[in-house]
């Protein structure tokens, strides 16, 4: 069979590197053409050293100059910011993997998408802020998104072509973080150590500290609205502990059907490249049920855990609300990560600012940027005025 080309977005982050592994162990399968990093060089000129691509892209031109200065092999073409992003995503590929982290995804993955391309979709965010865009332009068959978060995957397992009407509801399982069994006072208090260390996933430092707020589920239950066209209504979260049921789906006649596997991103991002071919796995990710002995589901704490709720509420008030709470989360964890609010502070900046939005309806991407933009400086300015 062909190879199939695939651009890599993100290939120095947690899931671009887990994609460039699954990538190497199917080099019959799969070719590299394109590879686009933030301003890690060091591992980005490892991995073109590795899988050769025709295109690489870094955060700015000063990295693209250092880049070009330290690349023997000349024939790769080099680019930088936006440009190269939505270049990649619309070269000469098959397949794009979005790894990338934020809202910054948007225009890559719309560029991919309008030129007919898969999209194996890790980043979230993306959905999270134009949902409504993302379905119009795969409604005009521009393209295919298959899921590679881990609970997506599950779902678009279990979920085999039923329709709406044939669905109770999905559960989004969540592994509760590294409070789930602290004290509602110890985790406000809790610090950027505590809150990054993950108990069953190793990822990057947002997602992971999403995870610790809960942020991170309310963000996947929008990203499964757009994916599987479900109202919030039919969405719940199931904390579960162990990490091996991935999620499911419960149908109107009772039956649940879960989707289970070992804690490892490899698992879906293998399936994300092949769909809906399934392929020998060359890792030794076989998940051994009778070891883990126990699988544990509670409730959400809701008040331990208010960036679920307010999660809940931007998606059952839809409009601009999404992208209000998506950018104020991004603001409010930046700088956490940068020790400069409490994890407390997060959930409180994220209300304060949904409270103070009159909300709209943006629909273009131009619509789009402009109020992320606009949320984002008025966060970081109120945040800089102590008015949070
Ligand atoms: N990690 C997981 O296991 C996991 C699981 C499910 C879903 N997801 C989702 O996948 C996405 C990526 O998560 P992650 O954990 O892989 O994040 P990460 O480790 O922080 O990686 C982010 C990637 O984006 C790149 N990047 C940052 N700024 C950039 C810019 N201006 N231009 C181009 N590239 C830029 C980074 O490059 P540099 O490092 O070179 O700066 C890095 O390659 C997120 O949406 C997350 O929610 C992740």
């Amino acid at each position: 069979m062909k190879k199939r080309k695939v651009s890599v977005l993100g290939s120095t982050g947690s899931i671009g590197r887990q994609t460039l592994d699954v990538l190497s162990a199917f080099k019959e399968d799969f070719e590299v053409v394109g590879l686009a990093a933030g301003s890690n060089v060091q591992l980005l000129i490892e991995q073109i050293k590795e899988h050769k691509p025709r295109f690489v892209s870094v955060k700015d031109t000063e990295l693209a100059q250092e880049l070009k200065s330290t690349l023997s092999d000349h024939s790769i073409e080099i680019f930088c910011n936006d440009v190269g992003l939505e270049f990649i995503s619309s070269s000469a590929c098959d397949i794009v993997v979005n790894g990338l982290v934020g809202s910054m995804g948007l225009k890559p993955t719309i560029s991919a998408l309008s030129h007919g391309k898969r999209v194996a979709f890790a980043n979230k965010e993306t959905l999270v802020v134009a949902g409504g865009l993302i379905k119009n332009l795969l409604k005009r068959n521009k393209g295919e998104i298959i899921p590679l978060d881990s609970e997506h995957v599950a779902i678009h397992q279990c979920i085999s072509g039923a329709r709406e009407s044939e669905i109770k509801r999905i559960i989004l399982t969540a592994s509760g973080g590294p409070f789930r069994t602290w004290k509602e006072q110890d985790i406000q208090k809790a610090t950027k150590e505590e809150a990054l260390k993950h108990p069953t996933w190793v990822m990057g430092p947002k997602i992971t500290i999403d995870s610790a707020t809960l942020m991170n589920k309310g963000l996947e239950i929008i990203e499964a609205m757009v994916l599987f066209e479900l109202p919030v209504g039919k969405i719940d979260v199931f904390i579960h502990p162990q990490s091996i049921v991935h999620s499911a789906v419960e149908f109107v006649d009772g039956n649940i059907i879960a989707q289970l596997g070992a804690t490892d991103m490899r698992l879906p991002v293998q399936y994300s490249l092949f769909y809906p071919q399934r392929r020998e796995l060359p890792f030794n990710l076989f998940c051994d049920l009778l070891s883990v002995g126990k699988l544990e589901f509670e409730a959400p704490d809701f008040n331990k855990f208010p960036c679920l709720k307010l999660a809940y509420h931007a998606a059952k008030e839809g409009k601009s609300y999404p992208i209000v709470l998506n950018a104020a989360n991004e603001i409010a964890v930046d700088m956490f990560l940068k020790e400069e609010i409490k994890f407390g502070d997060i959930p409180k900046i994220i209300s304060s600012t949904m409270e103070n939005h009159k909300p709209s309806e943006p629909s273009s991407l131009d619509e789009i940027t402009e109020l992320d933009a606009r949320i984002r400086r008025e966060v970081s300015e109120r945040a800089k005025t102590s008015k949070i």
